[in-house]
Formats: C-alpha cells, structure tokens, sequence
C-alpha cells in the first residue's frame, strides 16, 4: 500500500474545520492508499490527538499573512517524516471531499513528479488575465504575455522527494523576498505558479472539479469543495483581524 502525506495547517479559528475535513477524506479520498495526516495546528485538543495516522506539529499562530506564505518552511519541519510517504498533498483548511476520489485520477502518472490544480476563477481566462504576479522586484513575477495556466495554491502535491524539492525551493524564494519587503500578490500561490512556468519535468494538472468554490455554477463535477468562508464569520474573522 502507498503511503500518502496529507499537509494541513490549522492555526486559530481554523482548527474548526479539522473534526470534518478528517472525517470526509477518510471515508472518500484514495481507498487503496495509507492515508498520514501532518496536521500543522496550535489547538490544544488537536495537539493532543491520539491516531496512529494523524501527526500533530505545534505550530503558532502567525498574523496574516504569514501562515499562507510560511507553509513550506512550517512543512520542511517535518522533512524526515514526510519523505518517509510516497506521496504529499497540501490541501487548504476548508477543502472537504465530497464524492470518491480514486488513485487512478489523483496521484501522478507514470513520468510525472508534481500535481497541481486550474484555478476555478481562471480556468477559461486568457494569460493575459491571470492573476500572476507582476512586479519585476518580486521572484514570483511572470510578464503578461507568459504562462499557459493558472494554478490555484490551495491544493497541490506529488512525488515526496519532488514535493520537498518544490517546498525547499519556494520557501527559500518567499524568504528572499521578505529580506526585501516584497510580498507577492496571491503570497505562495503566486510562487507556486512561477515554480510551475520554470518547471522542466512532467506534472499532472487537475480540473477544478477538485477546487469546486462553494455556491458556484461551474461545468465540471464538485469533487473537492472549497467551503465559503464568508458563511463561518468571513475572512478576517478566520484570519484574527481585528475591524
Ligand atoms: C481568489 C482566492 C485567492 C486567490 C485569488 C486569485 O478566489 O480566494 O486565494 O487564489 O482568487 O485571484
């Protein structure tokens, strides 16, 4: 049986989202696969969790947005566990699994190292449109005129030893970034696109059938919704920003 990391940061209010986002992939998400749950938190009672498949890690809580832009270097706290698995995810707090997600059409083909999913914002924009970054000064920038796809940073994975390359990558480039008080516009997933755009190896790219936004009309399957944080107090609730 492979063995499969699941990384997930929940700091502060978070953690609300962990008891059902547990309970949903382990009923649904790759039934033939051992499923390891590198579960990132500072909530007492998750830190506490006994299962012999859940990894709890104390993490503090950062303001925002730091705990978006540090999630690698918050992982490579990890590094000789997670490359113990065969595979890692990272997925987002409120992604809940909502139909099978089988192996077959999740895990990396033959050949492919990585996998990422089409933002379901920019899915059937042009280039042009993507929301890229693009401040020359920051290392995540690509021009207009470049990219073939927008990925979304709230789901991404692959091979372990090639994931840990991807995290050891951006974490270095996000920090060098801070040392010059540049913050990219979308944080880690404009970084994430970058390392796509210079990317030389085969990777798998997933439809947003498994970034389904919440209350949208989109043309693909709701296979991994994305719940709407604005009916769970919104955004900066979630995120302890004081009005
Ligand atoms: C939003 C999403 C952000 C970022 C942005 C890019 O829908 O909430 O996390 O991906 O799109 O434009």
């Amino acid at each position: 049986m492979k063995k499969v990391g699941i990384l997930y940061i929940c700091t502060g209010k978070y953690s609300l989202f962990w008891k059902n986002f547990f309970e949903q992939t382990e009923k649904l998400f790759l039934p033939k696969s051992e499923k390891h749950y590198f579960l990132f938190t500072d909530n007492k009672e998750l830190l506490s969790l006994s299962h012999e498949r859940v990894h709890p890690y104390e993490q503090e809580l950062e303001p925002w947005p730091f705990p978006t832009l540090k999630r690698f270097e918050y992982f490579l706290r990890a590094k000789n566990e997670l490359l113990q698995c065969d595979y890692l995810y990272f997925m987002n707090a409120n992604l809940l699994i909502q139909k099978k997600v089988r192996e077959w059409e999740f895990l990396p083909r033959k050949n492919e190292k990585l996998v990422v999913a089409l933002h379901p914002g920019f899915y059937n924009k042009s280039n042009d449109e993507f929301p890229y970054d693009r401040n020359p000064e920051c290392s995540a920038c690509i021009p207009f005129g470049s990219g073939e796809r927008y990925v979304m940073g709230a789901l991404n994975g692959g091979r372990a030893k090639d994931f840990v390359l991807l995290m050891e990558a951006l974490s270095a480039s996000i920090n060098a970034d801070l040392q010059k008080n540049v913050i990219a516009l979308w944080h880690d997933e404009s970084a994430l696109n970058r390392y796509i755009f210079d990317y030389t190896e085969k990777y798998r790219v997933l439809s947003p059938s498994y970034l389904y936004p919440e209350g949208w009309k989109l043309p693909f399957r709701n296979k991994m919704m994305l719940l709407d944080k604005s009916k769970l107090g919104g955004h900066d609730f979630l995120r302890n920003i004081e009005e």
